[in-house]
């Protein structure tokens, strides 16, 4: 008989919790807390061991982008899992083969193959890399309101505060201010007449104090998510693009949240019909089942590379069970037309939201594209001045958290950034359930708007 004498109790969810609290260490958190024990998950809900039922309006990191335990995609990596559980990157495999050729079809028609990864950081990474020895040049243009990762290099170029937090500190990183036409800078009213809203005309200055035979690249997040959900204005990105062009610097657009029908489209870009050299992505790819990130290369960069060793490898770059759940996730979406629906329901989510607004003095915006939305909560609508500052944490954030902390109480798992509630949803979520998630939002408001009321 088994000796069981040494077995841990892992079904005691004090004991998970216990153990979570003493021996793991929890991303971007001060440590010793002790989560919710989490039981299952089933589309676009999840359950706690207690029974408790969650909705999942945040996807978990915006990455379930098919809810949770889709047939499909679970069934792929079974099938996977008994055929060939990992070989290496420099073999042939059928799913590694048809994961890329599936790419090829969805993306940019410039862009045509493809480095897998195992998740965003080291996709951005490959890219910015891949860009300097294309180039020759080292500087790397990234915005003040983003996120690319928690590598070296990507979490240098990322802007937010925990680019700070960490001292991440990657040479040649120059930084760009973000179109954020809710919030345009100091003396700027119209997006129209705003050199950063336009894009172009902000990057042209910029070049000229940096000298543009200096810089390799620009990325940037094409909808900005964890920073805000910051959808550029109409010919931003086209603008961008040209300036680009214009100098032989390679636009890389990191979509690693805003891809796979998170906007609706297969990648954001698609929106404005524009062609970066360099696309990442990850999360939605297979809705977060196994570790994956992509970087896919224009037909110029993968000439180039004909003659050219890439500057850079993983152990598990092209994963065969990441793979198979990558091919799955993709054949999903277009047998259940998930574009499509993710299109309709953040329709309905934003009027939703407009309707809202009539309710809550404490909505100061509201935007996205597809089921990529969020809302900006101030304490007053003329002067936008923010329910709280920028970056807030602890008791500064407190109108923010107390909003999380009641969601969470109603069954209702919600994220933010500073003043703004990020409403990312499965993109294969029912009509049924957004209405509840937006039923729950609505009194999840009342705290924000009893904080400006003093
Ligand atoms: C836009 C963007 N880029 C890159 C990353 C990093 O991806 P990963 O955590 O898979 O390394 C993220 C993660 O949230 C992201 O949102």
């Amino acid at each position: 008989m088994t000796d069981l004498s040494n077995a841990y109790p892992t079904h005691d969810p004090a004991w998970v919790q216990q153990m979570h609290a003493d021996h793991y260490l929890q991303s971007w958190l001060k440590q010793g807390g002790k989560p919710r024990v989490i039981a299952g998950a089933s589309g676009s809900w999840f359950w706690d061991t207690g029974g408790k039922r969650y909705l999942d309006f945040q996807s978990q990191l915006v990455n379930a982008n098919l809810g949770h335990q889709h047939p499909k995609i679970v069934q792929a990596i079974k099938d996977q899992a008994d055929k060939l559980c990992y070989i290496g990157p420099a073999m042939g495999s059928d799913v590694r083969s048809e994961l890329a050729a599936i790419m090829n079809e969805i993306t940019p028609a410039n862009i045509t193959s493809t480095f897998f990864t195992t998740g965003g950081a080291a996709a951005n990474e490959t890219a910015i890399r891949l860009a300097r020895h294309y180039t020759g040049r080292t500087k790397i243009i990234a915005r003040y309101r983003s996120y690319h990762g928690a590598t070296g290099g990507s979490l240098s170029l990322t802007g937010d505060p925990r680019h700070h937090l960490t001292r991440a500190d990657m040479p040649g990183v120059v930084r760009m201010l973000d179109p954020y036409v809710y919030r345009l800078p100091t003396g700027h009213s119209d997006p129209a007449n705003c050199p950063v809203a336009q894009g172009g005309p902000h990057l042209e200055e910029l070049l000229m104090y940096e000298n543009p035979n200096t810089v390799a690249a620009v990325i940037l997040e094409t909808v900005v998510g964890t920073n805000g959900i910051i959808v550029p204005p109409d010919g931003y990105l086209q603008s961008i693009k040209e300036t680009c062009e214009k100098y032989g610097i390679l636009l890389i657009a990191d979509e690693v949240m805003a891809g796979f029908g998170r906007t609706g489209k297969w990648f954001a870009v698609d929106h404005w019909g524009v062609q970066p050299d360099i696309i990442t992505s990850a999360k939605g790819i297979n809705s977060g089942y196994v570790p994956l990130g992509t970087m896919s290369v224009s037909t110029n960069l993968h000439d180039w590379l004909r003659n050219t060793p890439l500057p850079g490898g993983l152990t598990y770059a092209g994963h065969p069970l990441a793979c198979a759940s990558g091919v799955a996730a993709i054949r999903a979406m277009q047998e259940e037309g998930t574009l499509a629906h993710a299109t309709a329901m953040g329709e309905i989510m934003r009027s939703e939201l407009h309707k809202l607004a009539g309710k809550h003095p404490s909505i100061g915006d509201i935007r996205g594209l597809g089921m990529f939305n969020g809302i900006e909560l101030v304490k007053d609508r003329e002067t936008k001045d923010p329910l709280v500052p920028f970056a807030a944490k602890g008791d500064d954030a407190k109108p923010m958290s107390d909003m999380m902390g009641y969601a969470m109480d109603q069954g209702l798992y919600l994220s933010f950034f500073s003043n703004v509630i990020r409403l990312t949803p499965p993109l294969n979520i029912s009509e049924e359930d957004l209405m509840t998630g937006l039923e729950r939002l609505d009194r999840t408001l009342d705290i924000a708007d009893r904080a400006i009321e003093g």
